[in-house]
């Protein structure tokens, strides 16, 4: 069998391609930290605000410089509206809906998850420059979907 001067080239320029692209894969979750966001859990989305830590919504620094942030999504409106965390702090943000799906995207950064009816989300971020944040929901969750938003003030 022959193979082609032209096809022997492409099989091994598809072959390098992948082996650069698993490369990258590799270096950005192992030498970067770069993570999809996880699951944390279930939750019954009928209590979700008499379960803990939902029932207590809100900014709660669990260790100097380590920061929890437990926010409810619902429609059409995230509890508590306004964050503040402290720059250079590391924040971990757990989340989930009281009712149907939402979004949980900050914008300018990686935080970017989904808020799924009974499951609970984890995100952590580091905020290095202090400002502020945009807080929207970018999952189509009906009518007053648009004017579902908040804020990260980093200080
Ligand atoms: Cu909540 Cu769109």
């Amino acid at each position: 069998m022959k193979i082609h001067k032209y096809e022997k080239a492409f099989l091994l320029l598809s072959g390098v391609i992948l082996v650069i692209f698993l490369g990258a894969s590799f270096y950005a979750a192992l030498g970067m930290g770069i993570m999809l966001p996880s699951r944390d859990g279930e939750i019954d989305v009928r209590q979700v605000r008499t379960t803990p830590p939902f029932d207590n919504p809100g900014v709660r620094e669990v260790a100097p410089g380590v920061y929890e942030v437990v926010v409810i999504g619902q429609a059409w409106s995230f509890l508590p509206q306004e964050i503040r965390v402290p720059a250079g702090a590391e924040v971990t943000f757990i989340a989930t809906s009281a009712d149907v799906l939402h979004g949980f995207n900050i914008e300018g950064t990686r935080v970017n998850v989904m808020l799924i009816p009974g499951q609970i989300s984890k995100v952590t971020h580091r905020f290095e420059k202090r400002g502020e944040h945009l807080l929207i929901c970018h999952e189509y969750c009906g009518l007053g979907h648009h004017m579902m938003s908040g804020k990260v003030i980093v200080e």
